[in-house]
């Protein structure tokens, strides 16, 4: 597998620092030494510069999941500059020894300049399957190891030939799940808690962990998040000096707490609590380790806003605070973060109490 030369990081358009920290940490602790290149705003890295096949072993091996500023990850070969009148062949003839593919996606950078390549990667990406359909190279996957075909394009004729796992790497084309907008929700902030659901909750549990119950929305007006908890069929209390949409309201199933969110204590357990208030992110941080210490939810997201400067040491920081508080106190937990495609300044967490 030495044709593949680069991994390819997608992240969110000036994220790229935090994607680079964050690859060169994670493969250093798998004894994978490299460089990133990289542009500010350019919606990629590239981790360049490891010997033999350990580029290959890495995006078999390190979990994907761990990842929190990198959305979508490609093993690929350099950049290849396509002659436009035989791109599909050329690509065709790119393909030998690499393992068997199942499907065929063309991405590209989630930047203004990476969005107008869409029409021209849905259309090259439905030829290349044509031809590999016509030459029976594509073959499902045998057992659940299967790898996906994925290209990645800067332009029309510069384009990076690339493979990753299927089961360890985003399962959406850039790591952006398409969520549509729901028109009766209080606020566009709605699609941030319907992401970390995606991402976070496996879909075949949905029925049991986010169905019904009771849950907190600290920092909850005018109410996207709650009008998503009430949707799952949960009672909510809403904590929030502001006011709530009240169309949510009249659902009957939403309590307004008007006071503190670091400062509230639920009446009994929650399954859920969920947090969007704006502060520093270890005061949040902080309050996370205060519910789970003393058992007052099952389950919990919240958001790091991040701050100016640091913004994946300050990550580090918080998520390690959580971590050694809950050791010492002997608890289990799984604890995930990500950069959601709905997130600006800010990376979404998920703490479940085992
Ligand atoms: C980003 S908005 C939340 C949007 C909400 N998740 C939605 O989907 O509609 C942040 C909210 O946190 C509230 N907030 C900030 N600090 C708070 C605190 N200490 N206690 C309660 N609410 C707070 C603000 O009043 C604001 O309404």
């Amino acid at each position: 597998m030495d044709k593949f030369k680069q991994l390819i990081l997608q992240c969110r358009s000036g994220f790229e620092k935090e994607a680079a920290a964050e690859i060169t940490a994670c493969l250093s602790q798998a004894g994978v030494y490299g460089y990133c290149q990289l542009v500010d705003g350019q919606g990629y890295v590239s981790f360049l510069g490891a010997e033999g096949d350990a580029l290959y072993q890495a995006i078999e091996n390190l979990p994907f999941n761990k990842l929190i500023y990198v959305r979508q990850w490609t093993l690929a070969t350099d950049w290849l500059e396509l002659d436009r009148e035989d791109r599909v062949g050329q690509i065709r003839a790119g393909l030998e020894g690499l393992p068997d593919c199942a499907e065929v996606w063309v991405e590209y950078p989630d930047t203004t300049d990476g969005r107008e390549l869409a029409t021209f990667c849905r259309k090259f990406g439905s030829a290349l399957v044509q031809r590999l359909k016509r030459d029976k190279w594509l073959r499902p996957a045998k057992g659940d190891n299967g790898w996906r075909l994925q290209l990645f394009a800067l332009s029309g004729e510069k384009i990076a030939l690339g493979i990753a796992p299927v089961n360890n790497a985003s399962p959406w084309p850039q790591g952006i799940p398409r969520l549509k907008f729901p028109k009766q929700a209080p606020s566009r902030s709605t699609l941030k808690l319907e992401e970390a659901w995606h991402w976070f909750v496996p879909r075949d549990e949905w029925d049991t962990r986010l169905t019904g119950g009771r849950a907190v929305d600290l920092g909850a007006a005018p109410g996207g998040w709650t009008w998503q908890l009430v949707q799952r069929g949960m009672f909510v209390s809403a904590v929030d000096n502001g006011p709530m949409d009240e169309e949510l309201m009249d659902s009957g199933q939403v309590t307004h707490c008007k006071e503190d969110g670091y400062l509230f204590v639920p009446e009994k357990i929650v399954d859920w609590m969920v947090c969007d208030m704006v502060d520093k992110p270890i005061r949040t941080a902080a309050m996370v380790v205060e519910w789970a210490v003393k058992g007052y939810c099952r389950e919990a997201i919240f958001n790091l806003k991040l701050p100016m400067k640091q913004r994946y040491k300050e990550t580090e920081r918080c998520l390690q605070h959580i971590e050694t508080e809950l050791k010492k106190q002997g608890l289990h937990w799984e604890l995930r973060a990500k950069q959601l495609y709905h997130d600006r300044e800010e990376i979404t967490c998920h703490l479940r109490m085992l």
